[in-house]
């Protein structure tokens, strides 16, 4: 049976913070950051947290879709940034909704961990193991950044989105996933510092660092060919897509994917001005904006496509 997307939702920190704040901290222009990425501002977790947002963000996907807590089967969360190691945020989330029914675990793929949530939602479903399940990005970017660093501190952003998908007559009519470890240390966050008697490496915690001219090389061809490869597997061609839903990370990115593909820039809704790059919930987060400004109908034809650290990159084409 296949896989639909039949509620969306998001949560967003109230802090925001404009470029023009961040001149404060370190030596940047709101001109640069503004011409270079694209991004105007950003919201930055103060009082919340990535398990707060994702309860949020899922409370409003549940309510979008009319589904109550127990149906929910599964329940998936792509994230680098949860607040704890274990419990997972999806357990968290479990825990808050109280969807005592479902099954709940965490995945890491960065940017790209919306889609493969979605992907592992559409397979469980698509093979009669469930029926409903809740996928949701999620990050607070902020607190892996190094703020006196202006080749990353300026571009990421807090949030988190989250979709609720059932089995339908119709839905997800094509994903493609990729990874390329090789290249992973193109963007790299250690994780906590080894600390025990046994140890002694001299390695501490440290924060998000990217060589941000290899990853861009790396969206523009592998973006691209992405979305084609899932298009062609749908049978369909990009004029029949009414939106394409990028991962928020540069708008110079998505100018240039629209460019390989031959479409207009019209067809690719953002929200990195305001949100800036969110990782795992840039995708979500966004097809949560378009959704509530009413600008999706049933039968219309979208593709999400999310690319990033590991390296990883996933596209869907799906009828709304
Ligand atoms: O979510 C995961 C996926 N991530 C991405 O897709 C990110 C992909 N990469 C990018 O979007 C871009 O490479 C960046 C926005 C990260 C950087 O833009 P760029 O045009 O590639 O700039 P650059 O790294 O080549 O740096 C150009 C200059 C350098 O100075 P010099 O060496 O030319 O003197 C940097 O030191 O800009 C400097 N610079 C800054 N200047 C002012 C770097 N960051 C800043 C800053 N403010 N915040």
């Amino acid at each position: 049976m296949p896989a639909r997307i039949i509620g969306t939702g998001s949560a967003l920190p109230e802090k925001v913070v404009a470029n023009q704040e961040l001149e404060m901290l370190v030596d940047t222009t709101d001109e640069w950051i503004k011409s270079r990425t694209g991004i105007e501002k950003r919201h930055i977790a103060v009082t919340e947290t990535t398990t707060s947002m994702s309860v949020e963000a899922a409370r409003r996907a549940m309510k979008d879709a009319g589904v109550g807590a127990e149906e929910i089967d599964l329940i998936i969360v792509g994230t680098v940034s949860g607040d704890l190691c274990f419990p997972s945020t999806a357990c968290q989330i479990q825990s808050a909704i109280q969807a005592s029914n479902a099954t709940a675990f965490d995945i890491n793929a960065a940017c790209a961990g919306f889609l493969f949530g979605l992907s592992i939602a559409e397979a469980y479903i698509k093979s009669g193991i469930i029926t409903t399940a809740l996928v949701v990005g999620a990050e607070t970017l902020s607190k892996m950044m190094d703020w006196k660093d202006r080749s990353t501190c300026v571009l990421f952003g807090d949030g988190a989105g989250a979709a609720v998908v059932k089995g339908s007559d119709a839905g997800i009519m094509s994903m493609v996933q990729g990874s390329d470890g090789a290249r992973g240390g193109a963007l790299t966050c250690h994780n906590r510092a080894v600390n025990n008697p046994y140890v002694n490496n001299g390695f501490e915690t440290d924060y998000t660092k990217m060589n941000g001219q290899e990853v861009y090389k790396f969206a523009v061809k592998t973006v691209p060919a992405a979305i084609t490869k899932a298009m062609d597997k749908a049978g369909i061609s990009a004029d029949q897509v009414k939106y394409f839903l990028l991962h928020q990370a540069n708008i110079r990115i998505i100018e240039a994917v629209a460019k390989k593909i031959g479409q207009s820039i019209e067809k690719f809704p953002t929200n990195l001005q305001e949100c800036g790059n969110i990782s795992a919930g840039s995708v979500p987060i966004l097809l949560d904006f378009v959704n509530k400004e009413g600008k999706l109908e049933r039968g219309d034809i979208i593709v999400l496509a999310g690319f990033g650290a590991g390296l990883t990159w996933g596209a869907a084409v799906l009828s709304w």
